[in-house]
């Protein structure tokens, strides 16, 4: 096999490196393709474009495959817990326990927020949508720890990363309990990583909250499908805005605003609005089965699709066993699940779907267990940000480490030539 690619142009041959990833992923390097021809390549959405090398996480979306350094997303799901997998994608390795015990030291002292953050949430007015408030939160960690990270420092690192792991639970928490109307609380700290975010979510004020293992090995799973995805629209977004030199907090703090978004982390909240729309409708899945094959209607299948997943997305599997399980556990008949059951069976049995390669995504079961956990919907894409959590660390570290160049694509104008007024 030859180890370049030739592009013929103008009569003349030029010739570009191939690269190989560790999968026998293959990509054509074209660092200097403008400099040796004066192009540039065309890609809007980066269908076709790596942005970096990786080390963090392997997709292969047309095998339905999604491995943390190496690890298959269906055994760290079954054996690990969700601060394991943290380790395992920040520092590369799954921790000893010795290791995990420090880690868990550092982040219960770490578990506390600068009281002024709550003037900031108190600003906001109720009805505001918990993502914006977490983005703001998370942006205001950096004014109340203003100390830059010394990236050559792994202390300093090490720092920065507890922090905030630590912290933003809690704003997490803050920004649920904000939306609730429910008065702020404080961390556990003599529980897990994941039975303290349960009990700061849920904690009522006049009762105690005890602790649904069900619920905990559920949060645990739906924390772990969601803690790396490689390249995606937020993780692209933490590394970006991490590449000017930003700090950890305000790339991350960017992270939660483009997790936002219906066709990104949003779908989830946007599976349950749709549900409850067909529900409200009457429940005729063909009707709206047919307004999402309406190239004139701009409805989607919420919860179906993706960018990379050809095939099946491995998390929905894992996911849809689960929210089975939780339903059943919790004893919830809820008719919304019906719902998704029927569009389920006609979109895998519908020529447009099965063409097009559209299959159910994690986001299509995500919202059905969040909702039995009593978790409100506008709340879920939040659940998922605190998934991530790890992964946009993770990711943005690795870009720090490897001094990767500012990220700055450039465009082809189209807009007027030259002139005066
Ligand atoms: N419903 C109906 N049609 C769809 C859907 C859908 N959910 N998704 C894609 N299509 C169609 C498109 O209209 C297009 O059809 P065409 O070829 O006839 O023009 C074709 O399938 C390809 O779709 P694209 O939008 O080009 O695919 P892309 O890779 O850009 O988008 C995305 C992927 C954004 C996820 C898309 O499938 C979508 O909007 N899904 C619904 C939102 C969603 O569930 N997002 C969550 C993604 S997972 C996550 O972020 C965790």
């Amino acid at each position: 096999m030859s180890d370049f690619v030739k592009l013929t142009y103008q009569n003349k041959e030029f010739e570009f490196p191939l690269i190989q990833g560790s999968e026998n992923e293959k990509g054509i390097d074209i660092k200097s393709l403008r400099a040796q021809t004066g192009l540039i390549t065309f890609d809007p959405g980066y269908k076709n474009t790596g942005s970096c090398k990786s080390n963090i996480t392997y997709l292969n979306g047309e095998e339905g495959i999604l491995r943390h350094r190496g690890y298959s997303i269906e055994d760290l799901c079954e054996k690990a817990s969700f601060l394991e997998v943290a380790f395992l994608l920040i520092f590369g390795e799954l921790p000893t326990e010795k290791e995990l015990n420090l880690l868990n030291e550092e982040i219960k002292k770490d578990s506390l927020v600068d009281e002024d953050l709550k003037l900031i949430l108190k600003s906001f007015p109720k009805a505001a949508h918990p993502m914006g408030i977490l983005a703001s939160l998370t942006s205001g960690l950096t004014a109340f720890n203003p100390s830059t990270v010394n990236i050559d420092s792994e202390e300093d690192m090490r720092e920065a990363i507890i922090m905030l792991m630590a912290k933003f639970p809690i704003l997490t928490s803050w920004t649920h309990r904000k939306v609730k109307g429910l008065p702020l609380n404080y961390a556990n700290i003599s529980l897990s990583y994941v039975e303290n975010i349960a009990h700061m979510l849920f904690k009522l004020p006049h009762q105690d909250y005890i602790l649904n293992p069900i619920v905990i090995d559920a949060l645990n799973k739906l924390l772990i499908l969601h803690a790396d995805h490689e390249q995606n629209c937020s993780t692209s977004t933490v590394r970006i805005v991490g590449s000017s030199e930003a700090g950890l907090f305000a790339s991350v703090s960017a992270g939660v605003s483009a997790l936002w978004g219906r066709l990104h982390g949003g779908a989830n909240q946007g599976v349950i609005e749709m549900l409850t729309a067909i529900k409200r409708d009457g429940g005729d899945t063909k009707k709206f089965m047919s307004r999402a094959k309406d190239k004139n209607d701009p409805f989607r299948l919420m919860g179906f699709g993706h960018r990379v997943y050809k095939n099946f997305d491995p998390r929905a599997r894992i996911i849809k066993k689960a929210a089975n399980d939780v339903l059943k556990e919790l004893k919830i008949n809820d008719p919304i699940l019906n719902i998704a059951k029927k569009l389920e069976e006609e979109a895998l049995n519908d020529s447009y779907f099965i063409d097009r390669k559209l299959y159910p995504n994690v986001d299509f079961y995500s919202g059905i267990i969040y909702r039995a956990l009593g978790i409100p919907t506008e709340m879920f894409t939040v659940m998922f940000a605190l998934g991530r959590l790890p992964g946009w660390i993770a990711q943005w570290s690795e870009m720090r480490k490897n001094i990767e160049p500012i990220g700055r694509p450039r465009q082809i104008y189209t807009g007027e030539k030259f002139r005066t007024i």
